[in-house]
């Protein structure tokens, strides 16, 4: 996939030196081509209410619709959604029962929207701890869309940043091993191989809900230059003028990617 850095074979160390021709195109976007959103506050929305938590998330499927549907329409190229999380198995066993069967629901019922829309699914994630059935009908639904491309929607489930690059420093190791790889020769681009994001480009804007301002072990790696937008909305509250808000935000920012603001001017 397509990245601002080329490999730099620098004697010193394993840095990167900056594609000009990249980073100049990803600086005029005002548009991100990348949104990912922590979808946070569902069970304090529904606490207020005095609604049962997963009542909450329920309701966090209407805001995923029309996110969805908005970023197609705003000419965000790729969506990727927090949907549940490594450490989210460890919630009471009836919630974590309850956002399965509201995947598998989603699954079930928004293939031909989706389809409609020209949205291509993803799933990143240790996705061998879903259930089976669960995992199939995601398989299915992936391969149902995989030619469309006006927006590359991918859900992370079962996801934790730091597992996934685990796994790509296991796969690497192996490499090394196998004496495919030396280990002195690891850069940068090889590791991002081997992560679950290997086909995305990196986030150029995080969204989180809710008034937390964290990134909760969410594409550690992949946001290392994403510029960061905070709401107090909760979740199930989310619609298309919050996008719009954090997309116009975000058209105003100043992206810099490590360069001075000569080179910035330069370039754009
Ligand atoms: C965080 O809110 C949200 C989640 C753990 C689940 C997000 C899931 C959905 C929006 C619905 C399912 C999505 C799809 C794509 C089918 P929280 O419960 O941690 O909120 P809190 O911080 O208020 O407790």
């Amino acid at each position: 996939m397509d990245s601002p850095w080329r490999d730099f074979n620098s004697e010193k160390g394993f840095g990167q030196a900056v594609n000009l021709s990249k980073t100049s195109q990803l600086l005029k976007a005002k548009v991100p081509r990348h949104v990912a959103i922590i979808m946070d506050g569902n069970g304090r929305w529904a606490k207020s209410r005095l609604r049962p938590r997963i009542w909450g998330h329920q309701q966090g499927v209407t805001s995923v619709r029309e996110t969805v549907k908005a970023c197609g329409e705003l000419g965000v190229a790729y969506l990727t959604l927090y949907a549940f999380s490594d450490e989210n198995w460890s919630r009471p066993a009836a919630e974590v029962r309850g956002l399965l069967q509201l995947l598998d629901s989603f699954v079930a019922k928004e293939g031909q929207n989706l389809d409609d829309q020209g949205v291509r699914l993803r799933v990143i994630g240790d996705v061998a701890r879903i259930p089976e059935r669960t995992r199939e009908s995601l398989s299915m639904l992936c391969n149902r869309l995989q030619n469309n491309n006006r927006l590359h929607l991918t859900l992370a489930l079962s996801y934790g940043s730091r597992g996934e690059i685990v796994r790509a420093c296991s796969k690497l190791a192996h490499q090394v091993e196998q004496g495919k790889l030396r280990a002195e020769d690891i850069r940068i681009e090889h590791v991002a191989q081997y992560l679950d994001t290997t086909d995305l480009p990196d986030p150029d804007l995080l969204i989180r809900t809710s008034g937390e301002r964290r990134i909760s072990n969410f594409l550690l790696w992949q946001l290392a230059y994403a510029e960061l937008w905070f709401t107090d909305v909760h979740w199930p509250d989310f619609r298309r003028a919050h996008l719009q808000a954090a997309l116009d935000d975000y058209a105003s920012r100043r992206r810099r990617f490590g360069l001075t603001d000569e080179q910035i001017q330069a370039l754009t």
